[in-house]
């Protein structure tokens, strides 16, 4: 039954992972998936997770079936901090959120549903992009097509390709953005520019899929979500994709979002329903643990401030280390100095496959082949060897 079944390749983050945990050198460095660590080289446990956590299990609630559509008080919370308390379109109804199995679920749901209620055929993504959001769209029945995005000449945005693209792309194409902290370039969009992709959208009948993964990474949790406000107030049909996995430290425990902003609480209301089966013929419903921690930080002012000084903290620490690197770096032949530009988790450091190939093997430091290297792995203590090591591959 099996013979025929060929090997498939490694996946080219996660795999990552995978031959890390293999590698035996005690001074090997994971700079390969996108997790946060703390100064100590650890994942957090976020203190405004503990309290919640410590609350829910004071509580003694039962494990019980979650509605198909996820906590309630979750989902609503999810909406404020996307699209603002104070949204008319939340007020209007006019917004479905359903919980998902993180950010990579809501994707996957989004994706479905377009292809089953919406005939959606074709779908955009950045070039380059989050390396699974080809594999799950085409995988999901899309066709899948780039749009320009980044200049390996400036290390910054391809403005003009980009809107030319976008321009080119037939009508009900789906279009990933990046909605903050695009992974894996870091380079990411200013306001004129989400403006004028608004305006094409609108033109050439584009439907927008807002991507955002890593809100709190960029400047603010506020502003970080300002393409979803800016695509919200024009008063458009559009997707976005939410996780909290990077933002509470909760990668285990599968906690993201998947938000579908219609044209009336009725159509909110036919939509929610198609939503719950495509749920249902998938995983049934969404498990209780980590929402249930994220709603009541949430939902709680005192909270909810702890939660937002912790993800500054995150957010000034990663920066301060791309500081440190382009200082440690400001010696080499090639300019680094970008690396203080990009934002969120990640660099699009400029190594070659091969110097990452280099970096793996002779100093177990391992990175994405693409050059991506996860900068929130970096702490005081290992960053000179990372760029000292980086320094004798180029
Ligand atoms: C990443 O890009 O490293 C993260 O989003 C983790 C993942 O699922 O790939």
């Amino acid at each position: 039954l099996f013979a025929n079944i060929e090997l498939a390749p490694r996946d080219p983050i996660l795999g990552l992972n995978e031959a890390y945990q293999a590698d035996t050198r005690a001074n090997k460095i994971n700079l390969g998936v996108g997790v946060y660590y703390d100064e100590q080289g650890r994942i957090p446990l976020l203190k405004a997770v503990q309290k919640a956590e410590a609350e829910f299990v004071a509580a003694g609630a039962p494990h019980s079936y979650l509605p198909i559509d996820g906590i309630g008080s979750y989902d609503q919370a999810v909406q404020k901090l996307l699209f603002g308390a104070d949204s008319f379109l939340l007020a209007e109804k006019r917004v479905v959120t359903v919980q998902s199995l993180g950010g990579t679920g809501a994707l996957k749901l989004g994706a479905d549903f377009v292809k089953q209620f919406l005939n959606g055929t074709d779908v955009a993504i950045s070039n380059p992009s989050w390396e699974n959001h080809r594999a799950l769209f085409s995988t999901a029945g899309f066709n899948v097509r780039d749009y320009s995005y980044y200049d390996a000449d400036t290390h910054g945005l391809n403005r003009e390709g980009l809107f030319a693209d976008l321009k080119a792309l037939p009508a009900n194409t789906l279009v990933i953005l990046h909605g903050c902290c695009h992974n894996p370039t870091g380079v990411d969009l200013d306001t004129e520019d989400w403006e004028q992709i608004l305006d094409i959208v609108q033109e050439k009948q584009l439907i927008p899929f807002i991507d955002i993964a890593y809100q709190g990474f960029g400047d603010s949790i506020e502003d970080d979500a300002f393409a979803v406000k800016l695509f919200a107030a024009s008063g458009i049909n559009f997707f976005v994709s939410s996780s909290f996995s990077k933002s509470f430290s909760l990668y285990g425990e599968r906690v993201g979002a998947l938000s579908l902003v219609t044209n009336s609480a009725d159509d909110a209301q036919r939509v929610l329903s198609q939503l719950k089966r495509v749920i249902r013929t998938n995983y049934s419903n969404p498990p209780i643990y980590g929402a249930m921690l994220v709603s009541k930080v949430l939902n709680n002012p005192e909270l909810y401030k702890l939660w937002s000084d912790e993800l500054k903290g995150m957010r000034e620490r990663i920066k301060s280390m791309r500081n440190q690197m382009v200082a440690n770096l400001a010696e080499a032949k090639q300019d680094f100095s970008f690396i203080a530009k990009q934002c969120g988790m990640f660099s699009y450091s400029g190594l070659t496959a091969d110097q990452v190939d280099k970096l793996r093997t002779d100093y177990g430091i391992y990175a994405v082949s693409t050059g991506r290297i996860c900068v929130a792995a970096l702490n005081t203590n290992n960053v000179k060897t990372v760029t000292d090591a980086i320094l004798q591959v180029i």
